[in-house]
This record gives structure tokens, sequence and C-alpha cells, in this order.
């Protein structure tokens, strides 16, 4: 099954639960929440204040993906705030299998991000440690990128990856999908869809969710839900 996951990050913040509501409507499997500090990627977002606020708006599993240097001195508070997935880039971490083991340990699914410029081999020793796996298809900042081709070739190999060693892992990608090519990375592998622009920059977003995955589940047949 396609799990798909509105980026809040091209929503209106000004009305931000009612955002949420309108995709949570629409059947969103997850809500990905874009944390990012100036640092590791060139834009702010938020902390985990507003994580856990949005937290009593929303019965979605929120997953976070923290987009951020030094990671393992906020993966405690974005758990507290009710982050149910926490993935951290590879780039951020010196230490990530402890980072990982530590995620699961707050009872946490533990994810890993890859930029488009990171091998996935680079992950073949902590494949057992990770819940997700998270391949970036463009490089981590902004909404409405243009999607990154070799990022197909990526999620291949992480799904190789995954069905060798942990076929419970999820694979997800980011950036610059929408209908031109959400069937492409659902036969790339990709079991979770994160779209921003193409959602909330649609006419009429709660449409817009369900037609997407009706394009992304055409690939694998009838049955496929
Ligand atoms: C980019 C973020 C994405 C972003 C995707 O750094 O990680 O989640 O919201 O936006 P679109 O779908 O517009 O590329
Ligand atoms: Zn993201």
């Amino acid at each position: 099954m396609i799990k798909i996951a509105p980026s809040l990050l091209s929503a209106d913040f000004s009305r931000i639960v009612e955002q949420m509501a309108l995709v949570e409507r629409a059947g969103a499997d997850y809500m990905h929440l874009d944390i990012m500090d100036g640092h590791f990627v060139p834009n702010l977002t938020w902390g985990p204040k507003i994580v856990g606020d949005l937290r009593k708006h929303s019965a979605l599993t929120f997953d976070a993906h923290l987009m951020i240097s030094q990671p393992e001195n906020y993966v405690d508070d974005f758990r507290k705030a009710g982050a149910d997935i926490i993935t951290v880039h590879y780039e951020a971490c010196i230490h990530l299998q402890r980072l990982l083991v530590h995620i699961r340990s707050l009872g946490a699914k533990a994810g890993v991000s890859l930029n488009p410029s990171t091998p996935v081999e680079l992950l073949q020793d902590v494949i057992e440690d990770v819940d997700l796996i998270l391949i970036m298809s463009v490089n981590p900042g902004f909404g409405g990128q243009a999607f990154i081709p070799n990022a197909l070739k990526k999620l291949r190999e992480a799904r190789a990856l995954i069905d060798a060693h942990n076929p419970a892992c999820e694979l997800e990608v980011d950036g610059g999908i929408g209908r031109s090519n959400i069937a492409d990375v659902v036969a790339a592998g990709a079991n979770v869809i994160v779209m921003g622009s193409s959602i909330y920059g649609a006419a009429d977003p709660a449409a817009e969710l369900p037609a997407l995955r009706d394009l992304a589940e055409a690939p694998l047949g009838a049955g496929a839900r």
C-alpha cells in the first residue's frame, strides 16, 4: 500500500490547523513536518513547540523530517511533542547508529535521510537499525523545486537493500513529486510519497490528494490498497 505524506511546508502557515485537517479528511496517511534550522539547510521553519501544539489537532502519524545540525540534541523534544517517525539526515550525524537506536528507545520509528549527493550504499551497516529510509529527490531546504532524476536509481538501490536485509523498513521519497512522476517513484520502489506544492498548491487540494494516490497505485495494479 502506498502512503501519502503531505508536507505542511507548502501550506498557508497562518491557517495551519485548518490546512492539516484538510489533508487528514482527504485521506493522508502521514503528516510530513519539515524541521529546518537555517544551518544544515538555508531555511527556517519550526521547532518542537509547534509540533506539540499541532499534535492536539490531528490523529495522523507525525513524520518529522529533521533538516538540522546536531539532531541528537533535539530528538527527545520532538518525541515528547508527539512525533511518531523521527528522520535524521545521514550528513548531520557523526554517531548515526547510536542515534537511531536512541530514537527507537524513545518509542518512535527511526528514519534516516540521504541528500541527493549521498550514496545509498552508506546505509549498508545501519539497515537493520532503521524503520524508514528517506531519499531526497531535491536538495533539502525549500518546497517547489524540480525533481532530480537520479533519485530513481537511488530508490531502486534502497529498495534492494531493504528487501534483502529489512523488509519492514519503509522507503520514502521527498521533493519535486507530482502527477508527472509519482508513478515513476512508486515503480522504483518507494512506498511513502511526500508532496508539498503539488497538494497544497493545487486548486482543490482535497481532490488532488486522492487523484495523486490513484496515479501512485496504478503501477501496482488492482488490489494494491
Ligand atoms: C524540502 C522538504 C520537502 C518539501 C517538498 O526540503 O523536505 O518535504 O516540502 O516540497 P515539494 O513537494 O514542493 O517539492
Ligand atoms: Zn521533507
